[in-house]
């Protein structure tokens, strides 16, 4: 086995998602020859600021804003086909040249029955939850996005019901499947909703899937290999993570997680490169927390100050606007976070919304019941008892939207990124202060 000579670059979100990952992407990819989606569908929402201009990307790499790069969608991905060719369409109608956009054969398809499936599960574990986890502050539903990541990466797993990319170019094949798999469904959401369910039409549903399939053949490929022959070729690639570490079903805080690895782990199995293949790993970190959905945030903020960075940061969802929940920065899960994704810098993001704050608090240990503790709790039931243990700093005021270069920054925000340096381990190399691609501190 050749060694690899020009190793992959990874941008991974280490906190619950939004942390930027989209405009870090779009400011490196002209320095690659493709950019991979390895996992998530389109739960993700990834907004890039060019120019003034502001792109909402969901299926897409946000790496198509770079003419003549790759933007590659990775088998570990779940594409619903119909959002994928509508984001195409919108991009096109705007100038972007969609012509790189690979989607792999073998990524799962996200079929209308799961994104119905989403929507009623959750509904019905709203209606179901327990007086006694209520008052624990955990609600029964997991507040997903409503757009069949679940049921699809489960149809995945059970393998037989689950319906890949390239399935779409053999017809007959998949009518025959469809046959088998609606009237499963069917059976199913028919004992869970009674009097409610519209039946899926097997043909109706091949039909329409076969007309996407055909939409989207030039752009069907085998990914592994051709990411292998960029590779051979020297070139380089970049992996673009989607959700983000706290998000990962086996290492987030679980069950309030989405359905794929999508802390850095999940790189190699979503994408077919080996490990030993990649080498920089930046994880993006917003300067203060926050989190879409339901589970444990132990820095949550409910007074006004959560309320002045909820509005100055836009702190609401690009993928279905829902005013996300806004925190303290969580040091205890910054640094378990930069653990499993294995973070060789970090990239701190949306420093600018912090500007105005008196002081900042930082969480440094929890208080658990059984103790003081400055180990993440991955575990979503836990984490509800985690009471932070703050560190207090000094805030700043000045504007810092046009800072260049850390030293312009003011002396108490530089404290602040070294504090989260000192903590984590791992060294900040790029500061983040402002939505546009120029807005960025990239440290020497
Ligand atoms: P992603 O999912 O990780 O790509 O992040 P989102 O795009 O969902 O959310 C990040 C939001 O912050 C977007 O609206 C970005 O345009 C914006 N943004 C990114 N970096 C900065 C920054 O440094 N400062 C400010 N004020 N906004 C930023
Ligand atoms: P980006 O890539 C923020 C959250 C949802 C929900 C949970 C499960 O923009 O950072 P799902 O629909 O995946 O089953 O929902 O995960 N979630 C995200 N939160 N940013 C994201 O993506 C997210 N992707 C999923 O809000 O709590
Ligand atoms: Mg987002």
């Amino acid at each position: 086995m050749e060694a690899c000579t020009q190793k992959a670059s990874a941008v991974v979100g280490l906190q619950w998602g939004d942390e930027g990952k989209g405009k870090l992407v779009d400011l490196l990819a002209p320095q690659f020859d493709a950019v991979v989606r390895y996992n998530g569908g389109a739960n993700a929402g990834h907004s890039v600021v060019v120019a003034g201009e502001r792109y909402s990307l969901h299926l897409v790499p946000s790496g198509i804003l770079s003419p003549g790069v790759f933007a590659v969608v990775g088998n570990g991905v779940v594409v619903d086909p119909e959002r994928l060719l509508e984001e195409m369409k919108t991009l096109s109608d705007r100038g972007v040249d969609v012509s790189k956009l690979v989607v792999s054969d073998r990524a799962h398809v996200v079929m209308p029955y799961h994104k119905e499936e989403d929507a009623l599960r959750e509904e019905l574990l709203s209606t179901s939850v327990s007086e006694k986890t209520e008052s624990k502050g955990v609600i029964a539903a997991i507040g997903t996005t409503k757009r069949g990541i679940g049921p699809a990466y489960a149809d995945k797993v059970q393998r037989a019901t689950a319906i890949r990319i390239g399935d779409l170019l053999r017809p007959a094949i998949l009518r025959e499947k469809l046959t088998m798999i609606c009237s499963m469904k069917n059976a199913i959401f028919a004992a869970l909703r009674p009097d409610g369910h519209t039946a899926f039409d097997a043909d109706a549903v091949a039909d329409e899937m076969i007309a996407l399939g055909e939409q989207l053949r030039p752009m069907i490929k085998d990914t592994a290999y051709l990411l292998d022959d960029v590779r051979k070729a020297g070139g380089t690639i970049l992996f673009e993570g989607a959700n983000a570490t706290m998000l990962d079903v086996d290492h987030g805080t679980f069950p309030y997680v989405t359905s794929s690895n999508s802390s850095a782990l999940g790189m190699g199995p979503g994408t077919g490169v080996p490990p030993q293949c990649i080498g920089r790993i930046i994880g993006v970190v917003k300067a203060y927390s926050t989190r879409v959905g339901g589970g444990p945030m132990p820095t949550e903020l409910f007074d006004s100050v959560g309320d002045e960075i909820r509005v100055r940061g836009r702190e609401f969802g690009t993928t279905t606007g829902r005013p996300r929940r806004v925190g303290w920065l969580d040091l205890v899960q910054l640094k378990y976070a930069a653990m499993i994704s294995g973070a060789t810098e970090l990239c701190i993001t949306l420093l600018d919304v912090l500007s105005g704050e008196d002081e900042l608090k930082l969480a440094v240990a929890y208080d658990m019941p059984e103790g003081r503790t400055d180990r993440f709790v991955a575990d979503g039931y836990a984490l509800v008892d985690a009471k932070p243990v703050y560190e207090t700093m000094a805030g700043f005021s000045q504007d810092i939207t046009g800072a260049r270069t850390f030293d312009e920054l003011p002396a108490e925000a530089k404290a602040y990124i070294k504090r989260v340096e000192e903590f984590v381990g791992v060294r900040v190399g790029i500061v983040s202060v402002g939505p546009d691609r120029e807005q960025t501190i990239i440290r020497d």
